[in-house]
């Protein structure tokens, strides 16, 4: 349970001195010729290398993101008897940090409060039947005014931009622009609130959130102005993701990997808030319909490299990385054993 003084060490100073790549992607919007081809390769190298880059030229205005992180401190900073009065459920709710209970089995509770909203859906929407935990409806605070406008805004554009990177990831598999089409006709994105403050004592498996991959298919992730999220880089050591304006982090996921066949990383990283101030972050969890099938593209699979990963769900594939996190409530309703097996996913309390 206990890390040795150079782990605890590593975790203040990570010494990766690699770098995280910088995609542009201006040229690309303005629809320059050849900008779609040159950012797409560019695009399968990181995915390949490190699976981590910084985007900028996306066209989201600074406004809109900086109103996002107002939210965030709006809703944080609210006293702890107004946050409880948002419903928990599903997986829309909000986890603060006072009242989260232990979700993994050997490890102690993240260092986060966060907020999880989905589609809103109508009421009577079968996304809304609570017939699975990924199926309910989302709740607000009711004490915030504007609170939910700004928050489905964001949503809705960051929607918009995960699309438009979807011709560049088919093109980086060097499939049709539209191959990814079928997988999001109704995608399941989550944008999350999140909330760090200053981690006090180094070590001890706590973490802000302890190292993981993600499960979606890219995550789009904005950070204000405090560092904390560090990644895994190809020589095993960590580097921080430097806070950048204007610029969303992206990192492609476990989907990612089992489309592209083992090609494209999903790389493990982790947050912790060393410094003094609270840290506020606004991922947008990008990821394909519940029903998808996600299965390796024809152009990743040939006789000397045969498809490494069975066709599944992405709904079942979400709820065993979920699983495998440890967290409380999904254990009895396990699908797929096969992906357990293929080790993929590291357990949050085997994770260092
Ligand atoms: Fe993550």
């Amino acid at each position: 349970m206990m890390d040795g003084a150079d782990d605890v060490y590593l975790m203040e100073h990570p010494d990766s001195t690699e770098d995280i790549p910088v995609l542009d992607i201006a040229p690309y919007i303005a629809g320059e010729p050849g900008a779609r081809e040159r950012l797409s390769k560019e695009l399968g190298r990181i995915s390949e290398t490190v699976g981590f880059f910084q985007l900028i030229g996306h066209g989201l205005p600074q406004s809109l993101i900086d109103r996002m992180f107002g939210e965030a401190r709006r809703l944080h900073l609210s006293p702890l008897e107004k946050r409880r009065t948002i419903k928990n459920i599903g997986r829309g709710t909000y986890r603060g940090i006072e009242d989260r209970p232990n979700i993994s089995l050997n490890q102690k509770p993240r260092l986060n409060s966060s907020f999880n909203v989905h589609r809103e859906y109508p009421p009577d929407h079968p996304m809304n039947d609570m017939s699975t935990v990924f199926r309910y409806p989302n709740a607000w605070p009711d004490w915030l005014p504007g609170f939910k406008e700004n928050v489905l805004e964001y949503y809705d554009r960051g929607e918009a931009l995960g699309r438009l990177l979807l011709p560049l990831w088919a093109a980086a598999l060097d499939m049709p622009v539209d191959y990814f089409d079928k997988y999001f006709v109704d995608p399941h994105i989550t944008t999350t609130l999140l909330h760090y403050p200053p981690q006090k004592v180094m070590g001890n498996r706590q973490y802000g959130i302890p190292p993981h991959t993600d499960n979606n298919f890219i995550t789009i992730l904005a950070q204000e102005d405090v560092p904390g999220l560090a990644v895994e880089m190809p020589s095993g050591h960590w580097r921080i993701v430097e806070p950048r304006r204007g610029a969303f982090v992206i990192n492609s996921g476990n989907t990612m990997v089992r489309i592209s066949n083992g090609r494209f990383k999903s790389t493990r990283h982790r947050v912790i808030n060393i410094g003094e101030h609270d840290r506020f972050s606004v991922p947008i969890f990008f990821a394909p319909d519940l029903e998808a099938i996600v299965e390796c593209a024809p152009t990743c699979v040939t006789a000397e490299n045969p498809a490494r990963y069975p066709p599944i769900r992405y709904e079942d594939l979400f709820y065993w990385h979920q699983y495998s996190e440890g967290a409380r409530g999904f254990e009895q309703k396990a699908v797929g054993p096969d992906v357990k097996s293929e080790g993929l996913w590291v357990p949050a309390q085997d994770a260092k």
